[in-house]
């Protein structure tokens, strides 16, 4: 018998009121795995997002992580499971200091503050921000706001991360900064999946790239095949 894998999504539907945003989706992630999840604006990739992560009840189909069913479960029971994410629109605690955002993500596993803090300050040193530590998280450029939370995220010890449009707005330097932080990630033995628009941030990185155009999965495949599949480039420029 082979071990189930760390995620496996069967049929997944979302549906708001008429509007189908996930349509019989399915693909399974393993341990350590880099998976792209791209498409056009509107494509129901931030949906599926909020499906693994407890945010959505699906509609129909299977969630199973560890080879448990997980579907509609709460963000926090996502979170104990080892489900991280990051937002598309940032959600830091702007009052809080960088160092107190991050505590909140280690709180999940300590009820010790002293070690919440060692956890957080561990966290800040991996993505960069050791620095920022002490300054309220409003601060914070933007970018370092979408670190800031993938720091949050790293602190409650997640199997897996999703991470939802990092490096969106960075410069050339920063994407590649992003990218090897993200295989950094990898290192730890955290799957992540990474929706994103920036392709040269993804691409080199990814072990695949899962293609998703008006809720339904169009491709699945390695990076180089996604980018001369004659369905994904019909999705990204119209017939
Ligand atoms: N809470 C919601 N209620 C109603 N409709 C929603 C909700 N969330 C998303 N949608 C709709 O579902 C579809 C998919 O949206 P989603 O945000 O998942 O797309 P996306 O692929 O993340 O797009 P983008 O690249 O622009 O972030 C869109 O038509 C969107 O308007
Ligand atoms: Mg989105």
């Amino acid at each position: 018998m082979t071990a189930a894998p760390l995620l496996a999504v069967e049929g997944l539907h979302m549906m708001f009121g008429g509007l189908v945003a996930n349509r019989d989706i399915s693909f399974a992630v393993e341990t350590g795995e880099i998976i792209g999840l791209i498409g056009p604006n509107g494509a129901g990739k931030t949906t599926l997002f909020n499906c693994l992560a407890g945010f959505y009840t699906p509609t129909a189909g299977a969630i199973r992580f560890n080879g448990v069913s997980v579907g509609g479960q709460s963000p926090e029971q996502a979170a104990r499971r080892g489900i991280a994410r990051t937002f598309q629109i940032v959600r830091i605690f702007p009052e809080m200091t960088v160092l107190e955002n991050v505590m909140v993500g280690a709180m999940l596993r300590t009820k010790k503050v002293s070690a919440a803090r060692a956890a957080a300050e561990n966290e800040l040193v991996f993505i960069g921000l050791e620095h920022r530590g002490d300054v309220k998280a409003a601060q914070l450029t933007v970018s370092e706001q979408k670190r800031l939370e993938v720091a949050r995220a790293l602190a409650t010890r997640p199997q897996l991360i999703l991470l939802d449009e990092i490096m969106a707005g960075l410069t050339p330097t920063e994407v590649r900064e992003a990218s090897q932080m993200v295989q950094r990630i990898r290192t730890r033995d955290i799957a992540c999946i990474i929706v994103e628009h920036v392709m040269e941030g993804i691409m080199p990185i990814s072990d695949r790239i899962i293609v998703l155009d008006a809720g339904v999965k169009i491709a699945e495949d390695a990076p180089a095949a996604i980018a001369q599949n004659p369905a994904v480039i019909t999705a990204y420029l119209g017939d």
